[in-house]
């Protein structure tokens, strides 16, 4: 028997990820339809030892969290619980403190994913893997390639080529260290508790110096703290994926994420791609639509289109490179290019909203650094997808390009390269 465990982390998290998540916890925002730890979830459901899903994290316990819980354990029919963490106590301490839960009813190891990844998740074949890489209790990580530049933003690993030993790891080094980069994803043997009790009995013996990054002396960093004394021990492999992966940090790595989920779909959910039909809209690639949206048959949709729960589209609007969330209302005629329009948010009609693609380098198809920072080292807001909050008014007729624009607010003109307040 496995267990499952994802690491959510808190609200003082993800906050390269407003607007959008000063409504929903960013692991519950929509990614190609579904929130972004159900695809975690989903993938842990197809892998019949994984007997229960506990996601950890520093949220306080909400009525979203609870629905989603409670929806998904009845859909893949698996136990999922939330345990939540006192303080932030990185991303090892919330193991370690409620290791009692995990380590009962003796599970032979453990799947631990961060929260914010989106990709193939090749459990079975990470499986298999480690069950071959040793005897001795191990664990194995998974890898991909990224380029020189991006791979220092990532925790790198040097690996022994023939038998996939992890031979040296360092979490964000300041210099080159390796092309392989960890993914967070991790399949740990029970012993990872000894190891991380080391640590933790190491902590308790020293004073932490007002390091923002220990608020307190239960804080563990697994990569640090955990992997890095690992590597060369004989008990820690790398499995290594080719297919896609990519972190979902900023609003503007949520489209690309969309758009690998979307791509995914053809091969795992082929009913979740809207077709074209005599009677619907024109759709062009890959589109989700969600049963309860209304598209005008006049619209043309995609490609990487993800139209939310009763969202209304109207004659004659065109949407690309989008997600369109929840209750949102584009009016006839409007044009959204590259943006995220939020729940319940209206555009009027004829109006154009439009952001600029910030994609991955295309030499480096599987992992995507995350430079889509706000503002750029000038102070500038850097060009990026458009984003409007919950509830924001978009008039008819007027266009709003790069800008960011918190909650609720009605706009009454157009605007460019701003963030709205
Ligand atoms: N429960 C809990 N408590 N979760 C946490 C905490 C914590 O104190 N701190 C972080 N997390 C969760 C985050 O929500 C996220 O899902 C995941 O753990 C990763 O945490 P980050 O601290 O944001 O690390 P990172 O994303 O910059 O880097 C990590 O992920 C990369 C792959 O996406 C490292 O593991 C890198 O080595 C790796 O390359």
């Amino acid at each position: 028997m496995l267990k499952a465990v994802i690491l959510i982390g808190g609200p003082q998290k993800g906050t390269r990820f407003r607007p959008l998540s000063l409504e929903l916890p960013k692991p519950l925002f929509p990614v190609a339809g579904f929130p972004i730890i159900y695809h975690h979830i989903e993938a842990c459901s197809k892998i019949s030892s994984i007997k229960e899903v506990v996601l950890i994290g520093v949220y306080q316990p909400s009525e979203a969290l609870n629905r989603f819980i409670n929806a998904t354990q009845r859909e893949f029919s698996i136990a999922i619980r939330y345990l939540q963490e006192y303080a932030t106590l990185g991303t090892a301490g919330g193991l370690y403190h409620f290791r009692d839960q995990l380590l009962s009813g003796q599970p032979e190891g453990f799947l631990v994913f961060n929260g914010d990844i989106c990709c193939k998740f090749p459990l079975a074949e990470m499986l298999e893997f480690h069950k071959s890489a040793t005897n001795k209790p191990h664990f194995t990580m998974l890898a991909t390639e990224a380029t020189r530049k991006q791979s220092v933003n990532y925790g790198c690993l040097v690996e022994n080529a023939d038998t996939h030993e992890v031979m040296h790891y360092v979490e964000k080094p300041e210099t080159f260290v390796s092309t392989i980069i960890n993914c967070g994803l991790y399949l740990l043997a029970p012993e990872i508790f000894k190891h991380i009790a080391n640590v933790f009995q190491k902590n308790q013996s020293e004073i932490i110096n007002g390091d923002p990054l220990f608020p307190t002396k239960d804080s563990i960093r697994f990569e640090q703290d955990v992997l890095s004394p690992l590597a060369g021990t004989g008990e820690l492999f790398v499995y290594k994926t080719n297919n896609f992966w990519s972190q979902i940090k900023s609003a503007g790595s949520a489209i690309y994420a969309n758009r690998l989920y979307l791509s995914l779909y053809h091969e795992t959910h082929p009913d979740r791609l809207a077709q074209n039909s005599s009677n619907g809209p024109q759709i062009i690639g890959d589109v989700y639509i969600h049963p309860t949206a209304h598209v005008d048959p006049t619209a043309t949709l995609g490609p990487n289109v993800t139209v939310g729960a009763g969202v209304t589209i109207g004659p004659g609007v065109r949407v690309r490179e989008c997600m369109i969330l929840e209750g949102a209302v584009l009016q006839d005629h409007c044009c959204i290019l590259h943006s995220i329009i939020g729940w319940n948010s209206t555009v009027g009609a004829w109006s154009r909203v439009e952001g600029t693609p910030n994609d991955p380098n295309p030499n480096a198809p599987h992992a995507k650094v995350d430079s889509d920072a706000l503002f750029n080292i000038e102070g500038k807001l850097n060009p990026s997808i458009t984003i409007l909050g919950d509830s924001v008014t978009v008039p008819p007729e007027v266009i709003i390009l790069n800008a960011i624009v918190l909650p609720d607010k009605k706009m009454d003109g157009s605007f460019k390269n701003q963030i709205l307040l």
